[in-house]
């Protein structure tokens, strides 16, 4: 079989052009400066941002442990990454716990409102639903804040929200994304007074170089460590919500169709964060865990690696076509599972691998690829190809965020926030500093009769999110995550790929060039990888686009750990997209 197979040689020259001299990124005591690679002991973060990251240090080295600074940095993003994090969006936390050695996941994902039904988003088109009350979900960061805290933290909810605080009354520097992030969300916050009043000072967005103060944020996150959760949760924040969704503050006389909301205050208390059982596989002897249903990231990740592992061998071509398949069986079978029967064992098993990876040939297999049959019953016969037709994917950007921290004992979160869209639905809770999410957008709006992915009442919309921890012997060896709607599952294959098969560092794979590939005509790719390996791919039958939409030509903007022996961690965030992330370290001597 014929495969595009990295070698060293090519490797040498990635690293060369696209990622850091290692010396370069390394922590200096005492300067938290913005780097993308620290290497140290004690406690390890990355963020896309520094001033998150900065917060997570604080709580860790405030004796706090990985799931305490894992909140205060999911805090603080919701202060200098508003448009992608914040207490009125969801997420997923992956934590290995180093007393027991075990990995769980805390849900927090948001939910449909009780009367929302199947055919809630028919008919009606996807960038009015984006801003919209509509597509507001019940929230559901704050209880996963306080289910993580009570079962795996140290710190009360209102310790952990002092550093973002701070960030939020004292300001941040505003740097080249926030202003290009807001500049590209003006049309719409400039509908919505409340937004405009807090992200569009004097009609325009805050100048690079500016300090940005969200003093309505702080004010929420202090009453909020005071009050509880309960406070949102039915209390008179989630009162203000409910009435903020059903009359979004449109700016009189704009012209937008704000279609309203459905959520009620019943909603809210009917909310539930929920621990769950992580996905597992075992990759070339190492046990991988991701994110479980609702989430559609840790059995794509999983299933794509188990198709890669059942080839004879791994290069770019597998790659591209383990996750086209991988994604056809995520698209037929993942939504909620307390809705939706997810045949998740099946999906992840060793035959179901075989049976799909044995589709794959020396050329890209036609567009688009069905699902294949995880029943239990494999052959050892490659089954024929079936023709399907599948809808066009909706607009896949760089919508939410991803942390990694890690602390003295060795705990480790791997944390995805979101509030969906870049800017969420566009709409701030006035007097309240926080941006109300979008997530319900990530439902399939139908007409698709037995879609696993349409809402229904209470129903969590089924996301991408993977955040992923793979352990050696029982022991962390690396956690990695990002954002990027569906590009999150092909950008966390990537890296891990790169990094388990490839022979890069990690941060050699968190820079190379990426290449998304969604069982979807062609292969979304940056033009770096179209340059360098766009002639041997296409000469297989592969075709690719660069990414569209703003930032152009970016897939992902990851952070990750790796975990280097004798207690020593290295800390990894981009070097260039997004403006770069920050990695940082307690300390770096033992
Ligand atoms: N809203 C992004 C995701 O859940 O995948």
């Amino acid at each position: 079989m014929r495969s595009v197979v990295v070698t060293s040689l090519g490797l040498v020259t990635l690293a060369g052009l696209l990622a850091p001299p290692a010396e370069a990124g390394v922590h200096r005591p005492g300067k938290e400066i913005k780097q993308p690679v620290a290497e140290g002991y004690g406690g390890a973060v990355a963020t896309v941002d520094l001033d998150a990251s900065k917060a997570a240090l604080t709580v860790l080295r405030q004796g706090g442990n990985a799931m305490d600074a894992a909140v205060a940095g999911a805090a603080a993003l919701g202060v200098t990454e508003p448009y992608s994090a914040g207490l009125a969006g969801g997420g997923f936390i992956v934590y290995y716990d180093a007393r027991t050695r075990k990995v769980t996941t805390i849900d927090g994902r948001e939910t449909a409102p009780r009367a929302m039904t199947s055919t809630a988003f028919e008919g009606i088109p996807f960038d009015e639903a984006v801003t919209s009350g509509l597509s507001v979900g019940v929230p559901g960061s704050v209880a996963q804040w306080d289910l993580a805290l009570r079962r795996y933290g140290t710190m009360s909810l209102r310790q952990v929200l002092r550093p973002a605080i701070d960030i939020a009354e004292k300001g941040f520097v505003v740097d080249q994304t926030f202003h290009d992030q807001t500049e590209q969300n003006a049309a719409r916050f400039a509908d919505f007074t409340s937004t405009a009043a807090l992200y569009l000072p004097g009609g325009r967005p805050p100048r690079v170089g500016s300090v940005f103060r969200n003093r309505d944020l702080a004010r929420t996150y202090r009453e909020l460590g005071i009050r509880g959760p309960a406070w949102l949760y039915g209390g008179e924040l989630g009162r203000e919500i409910v009435a903020t969704v059903k009359k979004p503050p449109v700016r009189p006389g704009a012209t937008r169709n704000v279609r309203t909301g459905l959520m009620e205050v019943s909603d809210l208390k009917a909310y539930r964060a929920v621990e769950r059982p992580p996905t597992k596989v075992t990759y070339k002897g190492l046990d991988v865990y991701g994110m479980a249903p609702p989430s559609s990231g840790g059995s794509t990740v999983a299933e794509a690696l188990k198709i890669l592992e059942a080839l004879p061998q791994a290069g770019l071509h597998e790659y591209l076509e383990a996750s086209r398949l991988a994604f056809a069986d995520r698209n037929a079978y993942v939504g909620d599972p307390a809705y939706v029967d997810v045949p998740l064992d099946q999906l992840l098993s060793d035959g179901f691998a075989k049976e799909r990876a044995c589709l794959i040939g020396p050329r890209a297999m036609p567009h688009p690829a069905a699902p294949g049959s995880p029943d239990g019953s494999y052959s050892a016969t490659c089954p024929a190809a079936r023709e399907v037709s599948v809808p066009p994917e909706k607009k896949e950007g760089p919508e939410t965020t991803h942390l990694v921290v890690t602390d003295r004992w060795g705990d480790v979160a791997a944390y995805n926030i979101t509030i969906e869209q870049t800017g969420g639905s566009g709409i701030v809770v006035p007097g309240r500093g926080i941006l109300l999410n979008n997530e319900l957008t990530d439902f399939t709006f139908g007409p698709a009769p037995g879609d696993p992915n349409l809402p229904a009442p209470g129903k969590r919309p089924r996301s991408s999110m993977a955040p992923t921890i793979v352990l050696k012997d029982g022991r962390p060896l690396l956690a990695v995550g990002s954002p990027g709607g569906a590009t999150i599952i092909t950008t966390v294959l990537q890296i891990l790929v790169n990094r388990l098969d490839f022979g890069m560092s990690l941060p050699e794979a968190v820079a190379a060039p990426r290449a998304s590939q969604r069982n979807t005509p062609t292969t979304q790719a940056e033009q770096a990888f179209i340059d360098r390996y766009g002639p041997e791919l296409t000469a297989l039958g592969h075709t690719f686009t660069p990414p569209t939409t703003p930032p152009v030509d970016e897939i992902g903007a990851a952070t990750g750990l790796e975990f280097l022996g004798n207690g020593r961690v290295q800390a990894v965030a981009e070097p260039t997209r997004r403006g770069g992330g920050s990695a940082l370290v307690v300390s770096t001597h033992r």
